[in-house]
C-alpha cells in the first residue's frame, strides 16, 4: 500500500529518516514532537484505516497550557520505502516481534534501533529479530501520555528521558540520539548500563501498575491507603531482590523508597495498567511481573507478592476481555475471583482482602476515570 504522505512542507535529504512504530501514546507525542523540530519522521502503523485517518487529521497534543497540532507522514508498508536511519520502537512489549517484522524492509546495516518499551525482553527480541550487529540503544522515559483517541495525545507528565546503549555497536550511536531527543524538547541523558535502566524501571512498574490496576485508583492512592503501599512496596522490594540476584545494579539504593518518590511526583496519573484492565485491552504484566516471577523462580527467590500480583491481573484481563464482549461495561476488580492468597506473607493478607473487597474498590474505580485533572499514564 502506499504510504500515505500529506501535503507537508519539504524536509532536508540529508536529515536523517526515522521511523517511529506504533501510533500509539508514546509513538504519537514521539513522532509529532520529532515532526515539531522538523525531523525526516514517518509513523508506521498496522492499520490501514487508522493510519489513513492520521495523515488526514495529523495528530492532536495536550499539554498543561499548551495545545497543539501537526501533520505528518503516516504508512503501513515500509517495503518501497527509502532505508530508515533510525527506527523508534512505540509498541507494547507483546507487539515487539509483529513490530519488528513490520519494519525490517527498511533496516539496514547502518540502522540504529531503539526501543521506548517497558518491560524486560524487547531488546533480547529485537536483536534476535533484527540482527546483533545492529546498533540497539534502550530508552526508558519519564513522559506521560494517554491516547484519548487515535491522532489526540495527552500529554500530562514530563520528565527526564535515560539511554542506554544494549550491544558494543550502540555507544557511537547514544550522542546522536540524545541530540535527536533534545532537539524535539525532550531531556534526555545517558546511561551506561541498558540493563540497570531496564530493571530500575522495571522495579517501579511492578510495583505501581498492576496495584493501581487491581485497586482501580490514581498513583496517589498508593501513599494515601496503608493497605496498598504495603503491597506495592513488598513488590518493589522483592523485585529488587531478584535484579541483585542477577547482580543488576539499580539507579537507586532502596526500592520502596523510589516508589513512593514516583507516586508523588505522579499522583493524578493513572497508570497505563489500569487503562488497559478497565478498557479489556491486553496488559504488559507478562513482560514486567512475569519477568520478576520468571527470574525469581529459577533463582529459588521468594516473591510471593509479584506472584500474586501476577495472576490477579492476568485473571483480571480475562474478566475484562469477556466484559467487553458482552457489553461496552468497564472491567470491575470484583468480576473476577480472587486468586490463592496461602503464599502471602501474612502481614500483607489483609491487605490483599481488603483491596478485595472493599467497597472503595468501586468508588475508587470510577473516581480514576473521572477526568478531573489532566492525567497520564504512569510508566
Ligand atoms: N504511554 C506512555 O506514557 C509510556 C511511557 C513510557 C513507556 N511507555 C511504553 O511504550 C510502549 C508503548 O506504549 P503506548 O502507551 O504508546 O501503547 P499504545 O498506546 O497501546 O500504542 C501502541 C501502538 O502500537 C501499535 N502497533 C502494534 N503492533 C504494531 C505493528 N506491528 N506495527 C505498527 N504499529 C503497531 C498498536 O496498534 P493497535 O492499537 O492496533 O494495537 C498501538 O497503536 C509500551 O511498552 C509502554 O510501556 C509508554
Amino acid at each position: 500500500m502506499a504510504p500515505f504522505a500529506p501535503n507537508l512542507p519539504a524536509r532536508s535529504v540529508a536529515a536523517p529518516r526515522i521511523v517511529v512504530v506504533g501510533p500509539g501514546a508514546m509513538g504519537s507525542l514521539l513522532a509529532a514532537c520529532l515532526m515539531r523540530a522538523r525531523a525526516n519522521v514517518w509513523l508506521l502503523d498496522h492499520n490501514p484505516t487508522r493510519a489513513q485517518g492520521l495523515a488526514r487529521t495529523g495528530i492532536r497534543i495536550d499539554e498543561p497550557g499548551l495545545r497543539w497540532h501537526i501533520r505528518l507522514p503516516v504508512c503501513t508498508d515500509v517495503r518501497h520505502h527509502d532505508p530508515a536511519d533510525w527506527v523508534f520502537f512505540c509498541v507494547k512489549a507483546y507487539d515487539t516481534p509483529c513490530a519488528a517484522r513490520h519494519v525490517r524492509p527498511v533496516i539496514r546495516d547502518h540502522t540504529t534501533l531503539v526501543s521506548f518499551q517497558n518491560g524486560i525482553g524487547n531488546a533480547e527480541r529485537l536483536a534476535t529479530l533484527l540482527g546483533r550487529r545492529l546498533p540497539l540503544l534502550c530508552a526508558a522515559t519519564a513522559h506521560g501520555a494517554t491516547l484519548i483517541r487515535p491522532g489526540y495525545v495527552r500529554h500530562a507528565g514530563r520528565g527526564w528521558t535515560l539511554m542506554a546503549p544494549w550491544n558494543p555497536a550502540a555507544h557511537q550511536r547514544v550522542r546522536a540520539a540524545l541530540r535527536l531527543l533534545r532537539a524535539a524538547g525532550w531531556p534526555a541523558r545517558a546511561v551506561s548500563d541498558a540493563r540497570s535502566l531496564l530493571w530500575s524501571k522495571l522495579v517501579v512498574n511492578a510495583a505501581i501498575n498492576p496495584v493501581t490496576a487491581i485497586a482501580g485508583v490514581r498513583n496517589g492512592a498508593l501513599l494515601d491507603r496503608a493497605d496498598l503501599n504495603a503491597i506495592a512496596f513488598q513488590a518493589a522490594r522483592e523485585a529488587q531482590q531478584v535484579a541483585r540476584a542477577l547482580k543488576v545494579r539499580l539507579l537507586f539504593p532502596d526500592a520502596a523508597q523510589h516508589v513512593r518518590r514516583v507516586c508523588s511526583r505522579t499522583r493524578d496519573n493513572l497508570s497505563s495498567m489500569l487503562q488497559d484492565v478497565r478498557l479489556g485491552r491486553r496488559t504488559e504484566i507478562e513482560a514486567i511481573n512475569g519477568v520478576v516471577v520468571a527470574y525469581a523462580r529459577r533463582m529459588g527467590i521468594p516473591v510471593p507478592v509479584n506472584r500474586w500480583l501476577l495472576k490477579t491481573v492476568r485473571a483480571l484481563g480475562r474478566s475484562g476481555g469477556a466484559v467487553r464482549q458482552v457489553g461496552k461495561t468497564p472491567c470491575r476488580a470484583t468480576a473476577v475471583s480472587t486468586p490463592p492468597r496461602r503464599h502471602l506473607p501474612r502481614a500483607l493478607r489483609q491487605s490483599v482482602q481488603l483491596i478485595w473487597t472493599s467497597k472503595a474498590v468501586e468508588a475508587n474505580s470510577k473516581d480514576a476515570f473521572r477526568p478531573k485533572t489532566r492525567a497520564a499514564p504512569n510508566r
